[in-house]
């Protein structure tokens, strides 16, 4: 892995770099990825270098590429913009930029791992989205990750020779953190089995069968909030 920032299951995010451009100029160039992003109109490598400069500058600004783990190939981008550090909340954009990579799984767990570094790291309170209303894998993807329907923008976008609805979704902090609570419960309290039966000492524990033992593990208590 090259400069990993999120390390997920089946992907990492690194941060992009201006030698992406010429692969985003491809991505960004076929239909079929940008007929569910903001319109542009053919875009040359040196608009990509330009969009890749401002989203990478400034606090306002998360972008990453998305890479796959098994092979190392970049397939996408994904990142927040608009981050609003007193409102505490961000836009999130992503972009898988090959068709064939679609529908695996990967835009899931892009969402989850930038979800939970938004409000594990970044300690923001909201974060929100816009999608094309028709784009019915990224709306389940969204939903999958946490994402909450907030409204609907009628005839919002011009495309294919229709208006079409834009969709508002959004996930705020306290509910992501009661869904991404830590799955695995405490083991139930044992009553301490008498010294005569267990053959302990009078008024001791078992070691480690007692209530001191029946503690979540590290790993299954809550994380601290930063
Ligand atoms: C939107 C995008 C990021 C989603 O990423 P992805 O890797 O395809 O998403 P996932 O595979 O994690 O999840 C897609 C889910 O939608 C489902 N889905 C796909 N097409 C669907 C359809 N037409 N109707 C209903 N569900 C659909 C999939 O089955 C999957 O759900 P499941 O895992 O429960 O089966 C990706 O398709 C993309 O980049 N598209 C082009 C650019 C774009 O639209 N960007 C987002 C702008 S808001």
């Amino acid at each position: 892995m090259e400069f990993p920032f999120l390390i997920g299951e089946q992907v990492y995010l690194r941060p992009l770099q201006l030698d992406d451009a010429v692969l985003l100029t491809e991505w960004m160039n076929d239909s079929r990825v940008t007929r569910t992003l903001r319109p542009r109109g053919p875009v040359t490598v040196q608009e990509e270098r330009e969009w890749i400069e401002t989203r990478t500058r400034g606090p306002q600004n998360l972008a990453c590429a998305i890479v796959r783990r098994r092979d190392e190939r970049m397939i996408g981008t994904a990142g927040f913009h608009g981050i609003d550090w007193q409102a505490r909340s961000a836009e999130f954009g992503i972009s898988i930029g090959v068709p064939a990579m679609w529908g695996r799984g990967y835009g899931t767990e892009v969402a989850r791992l930038l979800l939970a570094h938004a409000f594990r790291t970044m300690n923001l309170h909201r974060v929100w989205l816009r999608a094309h209303a028709d784009n019915l894998g990224g709306r389940r993807s969204y939903e999958k990750a946490g994402y909450r329907l907030e409204g609907v923008q009628r005839d919002a976008v011009y495309r294919e020779g229709v208006y079409k609805d834009m969709v508002l979704m959004a996930v705020l902090r306290p509910e992501w953190e009661r869904a991404n609570r830590p799955t695995s419960r405490p083991a139930p309290l044992r009553r301490p089995r008498t010294a005569s039966r267990a053959g302990t000492p009078a008024g001791g524990r078992v070691r480690g069968r007692g209530p001191r033992a029946a503690r979540p593990a590290a790993s299954a208590r809550p994380r601290r909030a930063h």
